[in-house]
């Protein structure tokens, strides 16, 4: 069988619950998965169960986004791969503290994590997918890039960055054969929130908004072939989105500060 037959997914985050899901989705339609994430032995973990249940052998490469070294290896090796049909970063996390509070090394890790990892690496996935004329780029941004609010100050911009970045890059590739999407979940149940003292959201609203990681996933792949860059899952999100342009300022930032 030729290169061009396979399937490759390559994820980033893979052994979170937004991760696992498109890997366990992905591996259900046939491809074959590169794994990263920073914790060799969940790798492995994952990998078996994925070999277990569908019968593949997913590649693993284990790196901390934080290490540049790391991430300029991991981008030479993404960079020499044959054929990459989904490139997917889903590797991130929370911020529950005023900026002021916030040490600049948390900072720094966040904007390495969110920014500088997710732009190297589909920078160096992104020649591939050129040449084959094929391809699908998906960043794991959030609802939080349209939703500024006290306690997320960094990771709102991070993630209003990945918006901006996605649907730019959507305008030069998308007559490219390419498909660009910045997936923004709300609440999700994965360990994103299990993070100390990050249990802000659970008791605040009236409706639930919360929704599984593999419903959030299923609507991510099947909106790809949309011509929307920023796909919003869950009629609940997308209220609050549109609530959210709504509300006047004052009222927006009373509530936000309510909520933090
Ligand atoms: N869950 C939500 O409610 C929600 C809402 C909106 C957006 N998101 C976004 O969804 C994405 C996936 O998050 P999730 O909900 O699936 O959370 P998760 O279960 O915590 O998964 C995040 C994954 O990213 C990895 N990661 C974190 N820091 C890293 C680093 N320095 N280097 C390499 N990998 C690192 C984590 O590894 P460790 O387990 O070792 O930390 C984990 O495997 C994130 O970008 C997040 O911002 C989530």
């Amino acid at each position: 069988m030729s290169n061009l037959n396979i399937k490759l997914a390559v994820i980033t985050g893979a052994c979170g619950g937004i991760g696992a899901a498109y890997a366990r989705q992905l591996a259900g339609s046939g491809y074959d998965l590169l794994l990263i994430d920073r914790n060799s032995t969940q790798l492995a973990e994952l990998a078996h169960s994925l070999n277990i249940t569908y019968g593949i052998s997913p590649k693993t490469i284990v790196a901390d986004f934080c290490d540049a070294d790391a991430i300029d290896a991991l981008a030479i090796s993404l960079a020499k791969l044959e054929h990459i049909t989904m490139f997917i970063n889903t590797a991130g996390f929370s911020e529950n503290t005023l900026f002021e509070d916030e040490k600049m090394d948390f900072i720094m890790t966040m904007i390495d994590v969110h920014i500088i990892a997710m732009i190297k690496l589909t920078h160096a996935a992104l020649p591939c997918m050129l040449k084959q004329k094929s391809g699908a780029i998906i960043t794991v941004s959030s609802l939080g890039a349209f939703l500024p609010a006290p306690k997320s100050s960094v990771y709102s911009a991070t993630k209003a960055f990945i918006n901006n970045f996605m649907t730019s890059l959507h305008t030069e590739v998308s007559g490219k054969g390419i498909q660009v999407q910045a997936l923004c979940p709300g609440l999700t149940h994965t360990n994103f929130h299990k993070t100390k003292n990050n249990r802000r959201f659970s008791k605040h609203f009236f409706i639930n908004p919360w929704m599984q990681p593999e419903d959030v996933v299923k609507i991510s792949l099947k909106k790809l072939s949309s011509k929307r860059v920023i796909c919003i899952p869950g009629f609940v999100n997308k209220l609050i989105r549109v609530a959210s342009t709504l509300l006047p300022r004052k009222l927006y930032y009373q509530i936000a500060m309510k909520l933090a």
